[in-house]
């Protein structure tokens, strides 16, 4: 294995299978520049027709986690108030506006979105919850730790939020250093054999 082929092994096994799941963190700050690298990272998460749906808003001052932590499960309220940033995910469902500039070569392709509102809102968060992974996966690739939740009340966010606007919250990721007690032992993965198929 040459240097750079061992350079990309590691580092794939840091961010699949070292990082996992943070659910309290440490009070060390996360810095917007942070925040800033995670988002160049998680741009590059394919998606069809380049629609590029997801938007992004960092929950990083006290009085926006004081309007945010209400809208949280319970039981997730102190997993994001531990966390120095929370990344509200939204999907949203207005993505087509920017097709002339994303996805140029496809001739009026806005207007045909335009028309199909319902086909819109699946393409939407089809494609949101896709770069969702990417982002995920581009926090840990910025030495940072993740806590997806989706137990959160997505209505209420989007009403408290981006209140008359096309964005449709669909999860919650807290950000930060994992403390030394905050993530639970890994449950199993399905094998190989389980859910692979070679046809
Ligand atoms: C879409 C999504 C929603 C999740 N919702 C919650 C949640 O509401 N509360 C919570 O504590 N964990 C939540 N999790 C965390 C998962 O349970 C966790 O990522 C999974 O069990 C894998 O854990 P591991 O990374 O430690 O292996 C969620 C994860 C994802 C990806």
């Amino acid at each position: 294995m040459t240097l750079p082929d061992l350079r990309n092994d590691l580092s794939a096994t840091r961010i699949f299978t070292d990082m996992h799941t943070a659910y309290r963190f440490t009070p060390d700050p996360v810095s917007d520049e942070e925040l800033a690298a995670i988002y160049e990272l998680a741009k590059f998460t394919p998606t069809a027709l380049n629609s590029q749906p997801l938007r992004v808003t960092f929950v990083r001052t006290a009085e926006a986690k004081e309007r945010l932590l209400p809208l949280l499960a319970e039981s997730n309220r102190a997993k994001s108030a531990s966390a120095p940033v929370v990344a509200i995910l939204a999907a949203d469902t207005d993505f087509h506006e920017h097709l002339p500039v994303l996805n140029p070569q496809t001739a009026g392709v806005r207007e045909r979105f335009a028309a199909d509102a319902e086909r819109r809102r699946t393409m939407a968060l089809n494609n949101a919850w896709l770069q969702a992974g990417g982002f995920i996966l581009a926090v840990r690739a910025e030495g940072l730790d993740a806590g997806p939740m989706g137990g959160i009340n997505t209505a209420g966010i989007d009403e408290e939020f981006f209140p008359g606007t096309s964005l449709r919250t669909i999860m919650v990721v807290n950000i930060g250093h994992v403390a030394p007690d905050g993530s639970f032992p890994r449950n199993p993965r399905l094998g190989f054999d389980q859910a692979v198929t070679l046809a």
